[in-house]
């Protein structure tokens, strides 16, 4: 049917006779010639149809031809008149002078136009349509370039691929299980796994020693951007290595996929940053370090001061008072300071206090903020000191407690280099280590930072017992531009060890058989110390296709209430299938 795809038919083949097939882009009628851009996945051709050149039956049906039909066309290539060779396309140097076509199929007028934004909406709906765009084209064959350069990679280190299944049981990874019910067990459900996780470790007790999967994984939680509730990771396992062999391993194996895909040389080694430190200077787990802005602490500044704001966090351990300069930021209105501090309240800030340096040379005179009143000229000089600031600069400030200081000033720095342009283009890519093993949540229970079975490092069993908050854990994550892309650990190889941080956990001895006794078991007969990682493939596809959603690098994603626009999944179960795996719906909740 085809000698050759549109996109490749060049000023070599001139005078050649070529056929080729794809769907009509764009048809504009000249002074009685008839052009068609003729579309396939390798690009563009313009087809003409000149009524001196062809049949009149061929011309009539060539000014039939809409939008999105799809057609064959037989014809001679030649080069395009002088003054309408288009530089900018691969194939505008020529065009295919039509002798026959074809119309292999017809289509509706789509609801939305290739070259014109369309709702997101539009677009999932209709997503055939959508993958016809260039860009999500060049998305997908990306996603499929590294999914080669990392199998590439890994097969060559002596990795092993094994599929794990997808009928499982709970995996918890900090997310709600999706659950499957089973039929020939009424009552009884499957779980789809979080991650692989428990399956990797039991493949490293089974021997395997190096294992992978391009795997997907299934968590019901509340979606953002880049987040889907089914994705897939880059899933990897390791026996006898610790952390920094397993890191200086996975660095090199991302450094080398940018190579061959991007053609882009990462640092070796990538930096390294402690999570206290992150949270200090960012403000966040994953910071961004493109943006030059830093926070910077001044709690012990404003312990003596009347201003309560500022000296009731400044004297609680459990909070902080940041700074976080703005060169240049004097130069921001009322308005848009208004605009950011009801910004920082998303994040729980009570307030963003700021202090405009218009003269750092006139003391307190040369300065302005709602906050000058409250406080002594020693705090406020000992502050704009230690920020550096600068005539023109503005100085924020928050002070709550460490969670809400961190994130409102960190998403608060993201958005200032965003908007003022400080945050350059290029990679940085960076480890974040040493974790605290355990964090209290809202109600003070304490719950694992990564999962409940990444080490704690240099602790028995007993001490994790006794001091779980000090204790931190052998886990790393992998940040780039500001997004976790990967997170791993040297795992827990131990029983005893286990069931310590189950007991941490505060799950009981019971449910822990009942949900990871195979498990408990399993590291009884000979488990070797093992560790590694999982990247997200769609957020490092993500940020290698230069997109901000996830949604962007997946054929067919689900949307932030976590449905198919397209399929519409997920609906309605028939009723005898729901008798058969024994469930009944409650009244009220929805029936099919
Ligand atoms: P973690 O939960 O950190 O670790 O997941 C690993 C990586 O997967 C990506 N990711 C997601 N991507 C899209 N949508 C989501 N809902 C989503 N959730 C996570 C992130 C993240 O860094 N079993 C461990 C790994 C290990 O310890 O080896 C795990 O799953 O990029
Ligand atoms: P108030 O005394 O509440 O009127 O606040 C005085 C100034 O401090 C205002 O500019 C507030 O935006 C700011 N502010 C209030 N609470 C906080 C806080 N927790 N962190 C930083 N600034 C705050």
């Amino acid at each position: 049917m085809r000698s050759h795809y549109c996109g490749h038919v060049d000023r070599k083949l001139i005078d050649s006779e070529v056929s080729v097939a794809g769907w009509v882009h764009r048809r504009r009628d000249h002074g009685g010639v008839i052009f068609v851009d003729l579309r396939d996945r390798e690009g563009l051709l313009q087809v003409v149809f000149d009524p001196e050149e062809v049949p009149a039956d061929v011309f009539a049906e060539a000014e039939r031809l809409r939008g999105e039909y799809v057609i064959a066309v037989e014809g001679r290539v030649r080069h395009r008149p002088e003054g309408t060779v288009n530089p900018k396309m691969p194939t505008g140097e020529v065009e295919l002078v039509a002798g026959r076509l074809t119309v292999l199929n017809r289509s509706l007028t789509p609801p939305f136009h290739h070259d014109e934004p369309a709702s997101e909406e539009l677009r999932l709906r209709y997503r055939y349509l959508d993958l016809r765009r260039e860009e999500m084209q060049r998305n997908l064959r990306l996603r499929h370039a590294v999914t080669r350069a990392l199998r590439a990679f890994l097969d060559d280190a002596g990795f092993v691929d094994v599929e794990t299944p997808l009928l499982t049981k709970t995996t918890p990874e900090g997310a709600r299980d999706y659950l499957v019910p089973s039929r020939t067990h009424p009552g009884s459900f499957f779980a789809l796994p979080q991650s692989p996780q428990l399956l990797k470790q039991i493949l490293m007790m089974s021997g395997l020693d190096r294992y992978y999967q391009i795997v997907k994984c299934f968590r019901d939680e509340d979606l953002r951007a880049e987040r889907q509730p089914e994705f897939t990771q880059l899933d990897v396992e390791t026996s006898f290595m610790d952390e920094s062999e397993i890191m200086a391993l996975m660095e090199e194996l991302i450094r080398q996929t940018f190579s061959r895909v991007m053609n882009v040389e990462l640092p070796s080694p990538f930096p390294r940053l402690t999570y206290a430190e992150a949270m200090l200077r960012y403000g966040s787990d994953k910071p961004d370090l493109r943006n030059p802005l830093e926070l910077v602490e001044v709690a012990d500044l404003f312990r003596g001061v009347d201003f309560k704001v500022f000296a009731g966090p400044a004297n609680d351990p459990g909070s902080r008072v940041a700074a976080l300069r703005l060169p240049g930021g004097g130069s921001l209105t009322r308005k848009e300071i208004d605009d950011y501090t009801a910004f920082v309240a998303r994040y729980g800030a009570k307030g963003l206090a700021y202090i405009k340096v218009n003269d750092r040379a006139a003391g307190r005179e040369g300065l302005q903020s709602p906050i000058l009143k409250f406080l002594p000229d020693a705090a406020i000089e000992a502050a704009l000191e230690r920020v550096g600031a600068e005539t023109g600069d503005v100085v924020f400030f928050g002070a709550d407690k460490d969670k809400v200081v961190s994130d409102s000033l960190g998403a608060l720095r993201d958005a200032l280099g965003r908007d003022r342009g400080l945050t350059a283009e290029g990679w940085q890519p960076l480890w974040v280590v040493e974790f605290p093993m355990f964090e209290r949540d809202d109600k003070g229970r304490l719950g694992p930072l990564h999962h409940p079975f990444t080490a704690p490092r240099d602790v028995t069993p007993e001490e994790l017992r006794a001091e779980p908050e000090k204790a931190m854990s052998r886990a790393y994550d992998m940040v780039l531009n500001g997004h976790e892309v990967g997170g791993g650990s040297v795992r827990i190889h131990t029983q005893a060890m286990q069931s310590a941080v189950f007991d941490v956990l505060g799950i009981s001895e019971e449910e822990a058989q009942a949900k990871f006794g195979f498990l408990l078991t399993a590291l009884d007969y000979g488990c070797p110390p093992h560790g590694g990682i999982a990247f997200g493939l769609d957020r490092l596809v993500m940020l290698m296709a230069g997109t901000d959603s996830i949604r962007d690098v997946i054929a067919f994603p689900k949307t932030q209430t976590a449905s198919c626009l397209m399929t519409g999944a997920p609906s309605p179960a028939d009723p005898d299938q729901l008798k058969e795996v024994g469930i009944r719906l409650r009244t009220g909740a929805a029936q099919g």
